[in-house]
């Protein structure tokens, strides 16, 4: 049987990427295979949270990953600092992985960009910490969007390298997983490339009706097109990438025609793209807060999977140790 494993950072609420990107993937998944789905906080460490608000953060992205519809009894959801195992294999990852290669990823790259200030070791060794999180269930299958195709590329290198080292074949090399299409990208609804928490340029779960029409409404576009078969600027095809996400075809279908008959009206496009937006996070919506407020499902919802992610770990973290050469005196 497949092993799926995909993960989100605790910070801040849940939006339409990372739904689509990956949770959206992953509920299917797990009526067919093993899955895992974790919290990564020690990844949110990075950016150095509040301690006061550390928890609250894990809470926030637990209930909005249950309102989604994983589901406890098919699914292990756990919080990643709670699986040591994790660390422990990210320690014996780091002295495979190289300054060079690590330097040279665009996210870090990203983030030295807008951060300069705080180009920690944690920042660089990311995908090592990541390589940890899907190779210490063994995983087969990885539900990201896009964005984590790089990542992916850098945990398969080192699983190959660890078998080759050591001599063994302890890893499989995971695949980023999309249902055999490609990999998602979720455009902001400022005009650039990704909807991200950081951006502020996105809708989240928790947003109500009117919050996401005013946001829709407000999207960045261009002045029309004005010849037929002109090419599309960025704002306008990532409207068109949302509206391919969450609408019907004919939907889509009619609005492109529109466009390419220059008669298209962006209102009416951006009127429809919010209503079948709301269609879907509406009723996740409504399911958050009493899950958020049920304390006692949550604890019941964690130490289940907990274990069972503990159980997984363990048993690979044995055969790791083994290879690496740890002996008992
Ligand atoms: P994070 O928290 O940035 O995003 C979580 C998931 O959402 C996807 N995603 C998107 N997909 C499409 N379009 C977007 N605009 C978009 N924004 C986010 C991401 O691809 C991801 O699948 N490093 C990861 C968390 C992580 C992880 C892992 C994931 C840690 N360890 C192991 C998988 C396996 C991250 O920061 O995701």
């Amino acid at each position: 049987m497949k092993i799926v494993l995909s993960g989100i950072r605790s910070t801040g609420h849940l939006h339409l990427g990372n739904y689509f990107g990956a949770l959206k993937n992953f509920t299917q998944l797990q009526h067919q295979a093993k899955c895992y789905f974790f919290i990564a906080d020690l990844h949110s460490l990075t950016t150095h949270p509040k301690s006061e608000e550390f928890h609250s953060n894990v809470k926030i992205i637990l209930s909005e990953y249950l309102a989604c519809g994983l589901d406890p009894e098919k699914s292990s959801l756990y919080v990643q600092s709670s699986v040591p195992e994790v660390s422990e294999l990210y320690v014996l990852l780091n002295m495979l992985s190289y300054k060079g290669e690590l330097e040279r990823t665009a996210s870090f790259k990203d983030k030295v960009r807008l951060n300069p200030n705080n180009v920690n070791a944690g920042l660089l060794t990311y995908p090592v910490l990541m390589a940890a999180d899907i190779l210490v269930h063994r995983a087969n299958w990885v539900p990201v969007g896009k964005d984590q195709e790089q990542h992916l590329e850098i945990t398969r290198l080192l699983a190959r390298r660890f078998n080759k080292l050591y001599d063994v074949d302890v890893f499989p090399e995971p695949e980023a997983y999309n249902f055999g299409n490609n990999l998602v990208k979720i455009p902001g609804l400022d005009g650039s490339g990704k909807m991200g928490k950081s951006e502020g340029n996105g809708i989240y779960l928790i947003d109500d009706q009117k919050t996401i029409t005013k946001k829709v409404m407000r999207a960045v576009t261009d002045s029309g097109p004005t010849t037929p078969g002109s090419p599309m600027s960025p704002e306008i095809t990532n409207l068109f990438t949302l509206l391919s996400v969450v609408s019907e075809p004919q939907v889509v279908s009619y609005f492109r025609e529109q466009y390419d008959k220059c008669t298209i009206r962006y209102g009416d496009l951006k009127k429809q793209l919010a209503a079948d937006i709301c269609k879907h996070t509406l009723p996740i919506r409504a399911r958050i807060e009493e899950i958020f407020n049920d304390n006692a499902y949550l604890k019941y919802v964690i130490e289940k999977g907990t274990s069972e992610a503990r159980a997984s770990a363990e048993a690979t973290m044995k055969l790791v140790r083994e290879a690496v050469g740890f002996k008992l005196f």
